[in-house]
Formats: structure tokens, sequence, C-alpha cells
């Protein structure tokens, strides 16, 4: 985070006159505002400005306050809590006020000393900027001044939002390091010099060239969330799910599959341990785009519980900064947050040290509106200045209810936030379907705004499909509670039929294993593909049956079998080879006789 000089003038300096926990009071500093950095402690400890009386400033301080006493000094810095943004972000894992974790994470330590003051972007390291622009031309904020090669990523130089726009005194294509000047702007207000890397407080929305509508959705490769719950391009969606239930499994597919340009995963309270793997894994995590490691796309920021809590909410909008830092230079940018239940349980501890009304279950009152400055953070943007470019920022959110109940405050103020609400539910963990995510309680406000390029680049049966499989599904669960009055026995052979063909939709569609070599994602156009075989399985399933065959024989049968382990087929011609078997299935009504003759090309090398 920002290091701002010292400050020199003696008004810059109070003492503490009161400390519970992570909060301090301090008296003498007549000039402090709220949300300004101040320094706590003869350990010079991080702390923010959250409260003013007119006697004393209240100070929410980052960092272990064991040890302060009162008396102890407060110095003044002048500036708000900042992210520092330029080349070297991108493979970086940072704590919540952006110090760097890499070293630390090796050594397997995970606090830092007090105090520290470690640049967030490498001072020495030097990058190759190439410039777009000449001196003499007019620019404004938001524009690309060049561009750096970041291993195969185009990282592009912005002129700062907070920038006037002027007339290029002069801009060099050169080697730099990320504080040196590669340029120089007249602006009325005079000559600013122009860097690598821009300071930007974490709290501030960052300024675009206007929103866009949900147009496209944000590909995930899971077949649950792409074909049932779309989240859009710039969209939100939340997760709320019971310990074990899978949200930190979900978070990091979508970290490895979505077709996101730009991947922000932050860590939120965890344990010290569980971030610890985590982030090694990641760490190992290959990039299915390049071939190379997933980091080379990704920043890290991780906030263990053993970590302040103060920190936490500090890592959630340093988290978003960055993100729309990216989304700022025309990329599409995911970010993670897993969860933000301990940000929330952050803020529950803060207020009640300051002895604030508490709302529900003792969350402040403001949890709501917190919450909501955050997820307004997420959209799909034109953005500002030139050339013309497109961003957009997804927000995808865990949230871990106590005991998986839906009902807490967490989850309901999320709910009303979410665009997509991705709930994970106990008994499919349970049972070991995974993702867990149950149908009935989920939803997607996306389908209606994404249909159209759902039909025009996967399907034009996509909604068909997608509304059939649903009421199949609710069919389920309405024959399920007559079988437990009567026996499946008593059900009609049509009934039979859609209980088999929605076993088949949960098992053989809606079951994605995070690990599966060739299943862990797949693109919409197979999901269809596969969600076409299984709807047609239950006409094919229903001829049989018509044409007097037994339910049981007929589930024997080689083409449902085939269905059955089509999850494991790879290559190019997996859709081609899902679209034959849906023929087939479709016209399967000769008993004893099973799949019409003329085997589809590659039928047979299915692992
Ligand atoms: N998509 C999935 N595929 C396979 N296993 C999964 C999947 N999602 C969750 N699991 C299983 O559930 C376990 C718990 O998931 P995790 O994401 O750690 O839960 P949470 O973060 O909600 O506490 C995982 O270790 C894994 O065994
Ligand atoms: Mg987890």
């Amino acid at each position: 985070m920002s290091t701002p000089a010292a400050p020199a003038s003696p008004e810059a300096r109070g003492r503490i006159v009161a400390a519970a926990g992570p909060v301090v009071r301090a008296a003498g500093l007549p000039r402090l505002v709220v949300g300004e950095i101040v320094r706590v402690g003869p350990s010079r400890l991080l702390g923010e400005v959250i409260n003013l009386q007119p006697d004393a400033a209240t100070i929410q301080v980052y960092e272990e306050t064991a040890g302060l006493r009162i008396g102890d000094p407060v110095e003044a810095t002048g500036a708000p809590l900042r992210a520092w943004l330029g080349p070297g972000l991108l493979g970086a894992t940072f704590d919540g006020l952006q110090r760097p974790l890499a070293a630390l994470a090796a050594a397997g330590a995970w606090t830092l000393a007090p105090g520290l003051e470690a640049p967030a972007l490498d001072p020495q390291r030097r990058w190759s900027f190439t410039t777009r622009r000449r001196a003499g031309e007019e620019v404004g904020p938001g524009d690309i001044l060049g561009v750096v090669a970041e291993g195969p990523f185009e990282h592009r130089i912005l002129v700062p939002p907070d920038t006037s726009a002027g007339r290029l005194r002069a801009i060099e294509t050169g080697d730099v390091t990320v504080h040196e000047e590669i340029g120089r702007l007249a602006t009325a207000a005079g000559d600013v010099p122009l860097r690598l890397a821009h300071a930007w407080p974490v709290r501030a929305i960052r300024p675009s060239g206007g929103r866009l509508g949900a147009g496209e959705p944000l590909v995930t490769g899971q077949r649950v969330l792409d074909t049932f719950f779309p989240v859009a391009r710039g969209g939100t969606a939340v997760v709320p799910g019971g310990f074990g239930t899978g949200k930190t499994v979900l978070e990091q597919a979508l970290a490895r599959w979505s077709d996101a340009d730009v991947v922000v995963y932050v860590g939120c309270g965890e344990r010290g341990n569980e971030m610890a793997s985590l982030l090694s894994e990641f760490v190992e995590l290959v990039d299915p785009r390049t071939g190379g490691p997933l980091l080379a796309r990704s920043v890290l920021i991780a906030n263990t519980s053993n970590m302040p809590v103060a920190a936490r909410e500090a890592s959630v909008q340093l988290g978003a900064t960055i993100a729309e830092y990216f989304r700022d230079q025309g990329y599409g940018v995911a970010l993670l947050a897993d969860s933000t239940s301990r940000w929330a349980e952050a803020m529950r501890e803060i207020s009640g040290r300051l002895e604030e009304l508490p709302g529900e279950e003792g969350f402040p009152a403001y949890l709501g509106s917190r919450l909501a400055h955050f997820y307004e953070r997420a959209g799909r943007v034109v953005a500002q200045g030139t050339p013309e470019r497109t961003g957009s920022l997804t927000i995808v959110g865990a949230v871990s209810p106590p005991g998986g109940d839906f009902s807490e405050p967490v989850t309901q103020a999320s709910l009303r936030l979410a665009g997509t609400f991705w709930a994970l539910d106990t008994e499919l963990a349970h049972a070991r379907h995974f993702p867990a995510i149950g149908w009935t309680q989920s939803y997607s406000l996306y389908v209606e705004p994404l249909t159209r390029w759902y039909r025009e680049e996967v399907g034009a049966d996509w909604d068909e499909r997608r509304t059939e499989a649903i009421a199949l599904l609710a069919r389920e669960r309405q024959l399920l509670e007559i079988v437990q009055l009567v026996g499946p026995d008593a059900l009609p052979d049509e009934d039979r039929v859609a209980l088999e063909a929605a076993r088949l939709l949960r098992e053989a569609f809606l079951q994605q294993h995070a690990l599966d070599p060739v299943d862990a994602a797949r693109s919409p156009r197979v999901q269809l593909a596969m969600l076409r075989a299984v709807l047609a399985a239950r006409a094919g399933l229903g001829a049989a049956l018509a044409s007097g065959m037994l339910l049981e024989q007929a589930l024997e049968a080689p083409v449902l079998q085939e269905l059955r382990r089509a999850k494991g087929w790879s290559g190019d011609d997996v859709e081609a080879r899902l679209t034959a078997l849906a023929a087939r299935l479709a016209s399967w009504d000769r008993p004893g006789v099973g799949p019409a003759a003329g085997a589809p090309p590659g039928e047979g090398s299915a692992p």
C-alpha cells in the first residue's frame, strides 16, 4: 500500500489516549480526515481514521496492537489507504495492505513484522515500455500511453484517472522502473510526470466511460453454472455454502477455467494453513489458455484469520481496486472473494469495539450498504480514455453461513445484491453430488439478457433445452414425494421414465468433478450437446417402454451406458459424437436391438 513520506510538521503527531483491540483513540491531531492513514505507536503500525470527535480520532489499526501504551505517538500521513497499480501486480501475492507475501509464504510464515514498509511493486525491476504516443499529442485521463509486456500479458499503461488532460511534453520508449518518468504532461495546473505505476485510494470506485448492460456470459466451463445459472460478464454472483460444501473448490475452478483475462483472488480470513495450501496449490495451477502458470495472469490477496481483523476489509477493497485497474485497460476480470463472511465478521468485531448500536445478530446496521458498495464495483464498462475499449469486472463472493443456514444476515444481505445466486446444498455435498449447487434455491437474473448470446453462439434451442431440464428436475421432486407414499411400482411408465431421465441429468450432466482431466471444464456447445443427449434419452426410454421393453432391461441398453461414460470423452469431436449419440438415443425403440446400426466416428475410443 502507499508509503507516503513521513510528515515533517509537528502538528502531524499526536498520542494514544485509549486502546481496545484493533481500535485506538488518539488526541492531538486536529487536521486528520476520515479515511486518512496514520502510523501508530513506536513500531509505526498502519491504521486508518474511521471516526472524528472534537477532541480525539478513532483509528482502526491493521496490525497486531498488543504492546501499545497510552501516550504512544500517532503520526498523520495526509493520504488515504491507497493501492499501487502498475507492472508487477500479476503473479504477486499480497496481504490486505498490499505488502508482498511471496517470500513469507515460501518460508511458511504468515505474519509480517509490525509496521513493515514493503513496496507493493518492486522498485528496482526494469520494464520495457513501448510508447504509443508522441510528444505534442493531447491526452486525458484513462488514455493508453503505451504498453509493457508482462510475460505473455500486455500491460497497458494509462494516464491515471485523477490526472488532468494536457499536452504531452515528452514520452519515451525505454527500460524503466515503475517510479521513473516515462514522460511529462503539460496541464493547466502545471507539468505532471508520467510513470508506469500510479496510486489509487482503495475505497474510491475508479471512474469509467459508461456502463454497459449484461450481454455476454462469463463462461466458466461448469455445466450447472453456464447452462442453468449463468453469470454475465460484469455481473455478480454470490455462493453461500456451509463448511465443506465446495466454495473454495468452486472459486478455484472459476479462477482456472472461466474465460476471464485476469483473475484477482481474495482469500479472506481462512485459517493460516488452509491459505498456505491454497496458495501453494494456486502456484502449481496450469493456465489452460497458455500452458504456463495460471499465476501469470492472477493476483492473489491473502488474509488469514491470524492476521488482525481490520485488514480483512482492506483486502477486499484492495482486490476490487486492482481488478478495476485491469478492467480499465480493457480486460475481462474476475474477482473471486473467499469468504466475504470473514470480512463481515471483522466489521462486526470493529463495530462492537466502537460500541455502535448493533443490528441483526450483532452485525452493524451498515452491513448491507458495505456489501452493496463492494458488489457495485462489478460491471461491464466502456473504459475511460482512448483508444476505445470495453472491460468488465465480474465479482463472485463466497459466503459461509454458520451451520449452512441461509437465513443469517450476511447471506440475506448478499442475496439482495446478487445477479446470480449459486446456493451450495449441504445434502448434495453429503451425497457427493459436486458441484453441490442446489437447483431449487439457485437463480440467475441474467438468463434473459444472455439468451440471445446463447442462441447465437451455442444453439438456437439453448433456452428451450434449459427450461426442459429444469422442469424435469422439478417433476422429479414431485414424483419422489409420491414414491415415498406409494412406492415406485405404482407409477405409470411415463413417470418412471421421468425419474430415470432426471437421474441421468443429475449424474451424466450436472455432476462435474473439479479435478477430472477432461471433464473439469466444457465449452457451452459441448454442454448443450450433452444436455440434448440426456433429454433424447428420456424420449428414447419412453419409446422403448411403449414398444414393450421392460424398464430394467432398457436401462441396461448400450446407448445409455455410452451416455453415462460421455463425461470421459475428449478430443475435438466430442460435440459431434454427442450429437450422433443423441440421435441414436432418440430413435432407440427396438427391444433387444439397442442402438441403431452404424457407429458414429470415434465410437469405442472412450476410456
Ligand atoms: N466440483 C467438485 N468436484 C469434486 N469434489 C468437490 C467439488 N467441490 C467440492 N468437492 C469436495 O468437497 C470438499 C470440500 O470443498 P471446499 O471447497 O473445501 O469446501 P468449503 O470451501 O465450502 O468449505 C473438497 O475437498 C472436495 O473433496
Ligand atoms: Mg473454503
